[in-house]
């Protein structure tokens, strides 16, 4: 239970904390080169021939700034933004109600798009490349369909599953932009104007502590400078210090390398309960006690991209890092064993 809610702490946004701590414009948004250069641009053409910007899709996992970009996109350009999530939209007439309350160039935001009713979704097709929407109107024999002009708007999609979008949604987003989890010296920027908006002390190698063990994510970075400012006051002198980051860290059960209860507890079960894989999805998530999707969409990358676990079309591997990191040896055909 305690460590359930150790990973809560990391993975779910704290809403009036990141309202305080969200940049609003281009130049305070951190890393991300790249993917923030091509979008200026964009705004910036978009501006020069006073149109509405092209529509957008944002991907990555959780924590990585999506729905900061989309809201910087919206300042940038100098229109409203109506937000809504795909799970929300439930009938056709509450995606009609949003688009038909749009402003030219408003930005439509729709956050995991990836979960829209495949209905919805084709409401959106026209609406998003001629901006008409056909609607049906009465019901019965007084059934028909009345072809609404929508004005110009630009709809940004977030998701942290492109891959689950259908082709024909994909396609009708020109401007695609992948977010990757951050450099280390990113987070410490971030962390340190964090710091600075909420009136924290944090020296250079305090924020450094933070910053690499916040799995590559801003969100949890903001996440755990809050928790270790917290620790800071009541144990220290409330300046939070790398040896004091070091402390609070350890005692949220974050390691060294960054990884938290949960992570180990995927790992622990790869190699303990399965032999080290492969193991399916389903079966690994029934074994940590967590549901498939925040498996997939929260931890699986990250553990991934740091080499402890492979995906095999047969199911997931744990691969030497992981023994190495859980103190365990692998033996050929056998049980692992402690080293
Ligand atoms: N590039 C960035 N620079 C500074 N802070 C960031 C950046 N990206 C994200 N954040 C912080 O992390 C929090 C989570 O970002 P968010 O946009 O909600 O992520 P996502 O929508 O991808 O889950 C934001 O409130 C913000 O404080
Ligand atoms: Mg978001």
């Amino acid at each position: 239970m305690a460590e359930r809610m150790i990973s809560n702490v990391l993975t779910q946004p704290d809403v009036a904390l990141e309202l305080t701590l969200r940049p609003s414009l281009f130049s305070e948004f951190t890393g991300q080169p790249k993917v923030r250069e091509r979008l200026e641009i964009a705004v910036q053409a978009a501006k020069q021939r006073g149109e509405a910007l092209d529509h957008i899709l944002l991907n990555g996992p959780p924590g990585l700034g999506k729905t900061t970009l989309a809201y910087i996109l919206a300042k940038a350009m100098d229109v409203n933004v109506k937000a809504t999530s795909g799970p929300t939209i439930e009938k056709a007439g509450d995606l009609a109600g949003l688009l038909t309350n749009l402003e030219p160039g408003d930005v439509l935001f729709i956050d995991e798009i990836h979960r829209l009713q495949k209905t919805i979704e084709e409401y959106l097709y026209p609406a998003m490349e001629d901006f008409k929407l056909d609607i049906i109107i009465d019901q019965g024999p007084n059934a028909r369909s009345v072809r609404l002009n929508l004005p110009r708007f630009t709809l940004i999609g977030a998701t942290t599953r492109a891959g689950l979008l259908t082709a024909p949604l994909l396609t009708r987003f020109p401007v695609r932009e992948r977010l990757d989890y951050y450099q280390v010296q990113d987070l410490e920027k971030i962390v340190v104007r964090s710091a600075r908006l909420l009136s924290v002390e944090v020296d250079a190698a305090g924020a450094h502590e933070i910053a690499r063990r916040s799995r590559g994510t801003p969100r949890i970075a903001n996440n755990l400078l809050r928790r270790v400012r917290d620790y800071a006051q009541v144990k220290g002198d409330g300046r939070i210090t790398a040896p004091v980051a070091d402390r609070a860290l350890a005692m949220l059960e974050i390691d060294q390398n960054g990884l938290d209860e949960m992570d180990k507890r995927i790992l622990q079960a790869i190699i303990l309960k399965f032999s080290g894989g492969p193991v399916g999805l389903n079966s690994l998530a029934v074994a940590v006690g967590e549901e498939p999707d925040t498996l997939e969409e929260v931890y699986e990358p990250y553990l991934i991209m740091e080499g402890y676990l492979n995906r095999t079309p047969q199911g997931r591997v744990a691969t030497e890092l992981s023994f190495k990191k859980l103190g365990l040896q692998t033996v050929p055909g056998g049980q692992p064993r402690l080293l």
